[in-house]
């Protein structure tokens, strides 16, 4: 038995986000959702693999992509973090809903304030440290119609917001997520066309990044002139690149472009304006030029997403170079059997551990997700939650896995056979 110790003060939890978990939200996910949801139950049939239509069938129906009450966590919050608190959690990642605190343009909802202390209180009062998101990409609809991200005064509208949410939450908050994966917006909404506004356009997606770029360092400004001591950031989702043949130039051509494109540029162009970096996980590519390739004996979870841990800790050992604190802000896995989500964790959290004893100074770690919740275009379908939650009832069920996570929150400590 291997026992790997972390530092003192790591902080360990789980991560949601508003329109995933709350209910109940009106913005540009919320709408698009009842315009597509019959469209993308009838593409199930050729999207997913038979083994994964066997297993979800929910994929068929409408009413799987409908967010709808979701978790209905903005009525369950202190239930949801009494669970948190149980299983260990020292901090905890959720995003406030900007169409919630600004439901038309420049008039902002103190009831709605509110809410979100609470919400902070209720995590300060189980010991819970949060990390707050300011944006986990859903627009009011005032937004939406002005043109949404691609919309020329989006990063002035986004500051505002920042700023008036610092400025009435700030003494309960440190940490502060200005936007969640810029870049999984740019290729999945703007690129691939899969999320609203569902475009396809390659100049849209590269005016994005300076948008995106100029939204975070807007709002970081905006909250440093609040609170000096504030620790801003923004999530970054980050890839793991391997080229299929070293002896290969074109493979390593991809690589370079791949990790360029998707996990420096946004960093580049924000460098200077941010105390630490994140870390979200989730993808492993392997290129063969001309494609990413696919090797079929390799475990996926239910999404069919490859399970490669030793990707992240070449990951953190990159982000060596820019000196700040590092927080692993999302990495989970769907996974509706709890078969594989204990390994998932522990591996990873290995391959973390390694990469601070060659000194990448990683800080904290927040499992995706606390509860399983409403997967964007793929629905309720895909299980990424500690907790499992039955949509039709809200009970709440802790997967085991999630108890083997407590252990090591606990103890600060991860046991390996
Ligand atoms: C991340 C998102 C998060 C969730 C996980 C599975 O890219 O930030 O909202 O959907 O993927």
């Amino acid at each position: 038995m291997k026992k790997l110790q972390f530092p003192k003060k790591f902080l360990w939890g789980a991560a949601t986000s508003s329109h995933q978990v709350e209910g109940g939200t009106k913005n540009q996910w919320s709408k698009w959702e009842k315009e597509n949801a019959a469209r993308l139950a009838s593409e199930a049939k050729t999207k997913w693999q038979p083994w994964q239509q066997e297993k979800f069938p929910e994929m068929f129906e409408a009413e799987n992509y409908i967010s709808g009450s979701a978790c209905d966590h903005y009525n369950r919050f202190q239930q949801d973090f009494d669970l948190a608190k149980e299983l260990g959690h020292s901090a905890h990642r959720f995003s406030i809903e900007w169409s919630r605190i600004e439901p038309e343009e420049g008039k902002f909802d103190e009831k709605e304030i509110e809410h979100y202390r609470q919400v902070l209180i209720a995590l300060r009062e189980r010991g819970i440290t949060p990390f707050v998101t300011l944006w986990h990409w859903t627009n009011p609809l005032w937004l939406e119609e002005k043109g949404g991200c691609e919309s020329r005064d989006f990063a002035k509208h986004f500051a505002k917001y920042a700023e008036f949410v610092a400025s009435k939450l700030g003494n309960e908050v440190e940490f502060w997520i200005t936007l969640n994966e810029p870049t999984s917006v740019i290729a999945s909404a703007y690129l691939s066309g899969a999320w609203p506004p569902a475009k396809r356009s390659y100049l849209a997606s590269w005016k994005l990044y300076a948008t995106f770029a100029k939204a975070h360092v807007a709002a970081y400004q905006s909250i440093h002139a609040l609170d000096e001591n504030a620790q801003v950031g923004f999530a970054n989702i980050l890839h793991s690149f391997a080229a299929y043949s070293e002896k290969s130039w074109l493979d390593k051509i991809m690589v370079k472009t791949g990790r360029h494109v998707a996990n420096k540029r946004m960093l580049n162009l924000t460098e200077g304006f941010n105390d630490f970096l994140t870390v979200q996980y989730y993808f492993h590519n392997r290129f063969k030029f001309p494609k990413k390739l696919r090797l079929a004996d390799k475990p996926e979870n239910d999404l069919g997403w490859e399970i490669f841990p030793e990707g992240i800790y070449h990951i953190l050992k990159r982000l060596k170079v820019h000196k700040l604190p590092i927080y692993v802000t999302e990495n989970g896995l769907a996974d509706a059997g709890d078969e594989k989500r204990m390994d998932f964790i522990k591996e990873h959290l290995a391959w973390i551990h390694r990469s601070m004893e060659e000194g990448a100074d990683v800080r904290g770690y927040f499992y995706w997700s606390l509860l399983d919740n409403f997967e964007w275009d793929k629905g309720f379908w895909p299980r990424f939650g500690l907790v499992e939650v039955d949509f039709k009832t809200q009970e709440r069920k802790i997967r085991p896995s999630a108890l083997e996570y407590a252990k090591i929150c606990k103890n600060n400590e991860l046991e390996l056979e």
